[in-house]
């Protein structure tokens, strides 16, 4: 069975795209404060998926972009199986999944990097492997995925502004391809890029940039090599949209949405801890770890509650936050002994 698609959907279940995707809600208000709405995005409250034949979640109805991905890439996906590490809970629509987004480098709307992604060219891809590791140099997104079997993962995402939504990835361990690298015991964390092109990516084609590029995240190498940390390359049984992150993007369950960094170029192993993009853009904002934590609040977002997507014009389907986005139970220990008001 696959699920319904937005021809499926009778008109009166859908709130017009226009409506939610112009809403706004940005992270760093420090530099858009103005105009930034904090009220909370209507989407359309539509039947949640079902599974196909495979098991997977699958979307079949039309994407609206181009998809860039390589045969070998959709052979890898078309063999992937359900994953035993899946939150059982209703997921998102596609049209939430890929329509409501953070990606600063197609826009700060949440509309713009569906809109602005559309011809993104994510074939050739490859990636920089650099620092503490036996093997490094410059790889082809094939030559990472070689030989690794693919999964879906269904996890709960919880972005920092205070809202969620579970999402069907496909992706394999990122443990299962930093292994690849052999990395030495100087690698105490992982350090990833996010590509740099303003002719394809507006959002850095802009004097008033929210952040500065490229886009960075880190991981300490126990949590890089934990097995819930995804290397997503796929979601609802097709390669990855351009707006979700293609080719290739991360996905840490437990900690806010801003660590999975998407469309990476670069794993660099290293002894020390990476600057992280929003903590060089607000460092008593944003920290390092960003394990969702409902009693450690942003400044603007009490961490409490959130909003899990979609929500109704009759409903903010607002729900508590749990410690670690309900993985504490298999990540709690990563952090034993540290105080997690200080490490936020
Ligand atoms: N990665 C890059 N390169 N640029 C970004 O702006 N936004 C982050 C994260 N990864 C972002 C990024 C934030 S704030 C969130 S909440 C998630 O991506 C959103 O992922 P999604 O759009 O697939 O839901």
């Amino acid at each position: 069975m696959l699920i319904k698609t937005r021809k499926d959907i009778p008109s009166s279940e859908i709130t017009p795209e226009s409506v939610y995707l112009n809403r706004r809600e940005f992270m760093c208000a420090g530099a858009l404060a103005t105009g930034a709405s904090l009220a909370g995005p209507l989407l359309p409250m539509v039947a949640g998926a079902a599974e196909s034949t495979s098991g997977l979640h699958q979307y079949t109805g039309d994407v609206g972009y181009t998809d860039f991905s390589p045969a070998w890439l959709r052979d890898q996906i078309a063999a992937a199986i359900p994953g035993s590490l899946s939150a059982d809970e209703p997921v998102a629509p596609f049209e939430v999944v890929t329509g409501y987004n953070n990606f600063y480098e197609f826009g700060t709307d949440k509309g713009d990097p569906a809109e602005n992604a559309r011809e993104f060219r994510t074939a050739p891809w490859q990636v920089k492997v650099s620092g503490a590791a036996e093997v490094t140099g410059t790889f082809d997104f094939e030559h990472l995925m070689k030989g690794l079997a693919l999964e879906e993962r269904i996890y709960r995402l919880r972005c920092v502004e205070a809202w969620s939504m579970v999402v069907p990835w496909i992706g394999v361990p990122l443990i299962k391809v930093l292994e690849k690298f052999r990395p030495l015991s100087d690698a105490k964390f992982v350090r990833f890029e996010t590509l740099v092109d303003p002719e394809q990516m507006p959002g850095q084609n802009t004097r008033f940039t929210a952040i500065e590029y490229p886009y960075v995240e880190g991981l300490r190498m126990d949590e890089a090599m934990h097995d819930l940390t995804l290397l997503a390359v796929g979601v609802y049984g097709r390669a990855m949209p351009p707006q979700n992150g293609a080719p290739l993007r991360l996905v840490v369950p437990w900690k806010y949405g801003f660590k999975s960094i998407k469309s990476i170029v670069g794993i660099e192993f290293t002894a020390r801890q990476p600057r992280t993009t929003w903590e060089r853009t607000n460092a008593r904002e944003y920290g390092f770890y960003a394990n969702v934590n409902p009693e450690v609040s942003h400044p603007r977002w009490s961490q409490a509650s959130e909003r899990r997507l979609p929500t109704s014009l009759f409903s903010s389907n607002k729900r508590p936050t749990l410690p670690f986005n309900g993985y504490g139970e298999d990540v709690a220990h990563l952090y034993a002994g540290m105080d997690l008001r200080k490490y936020f």
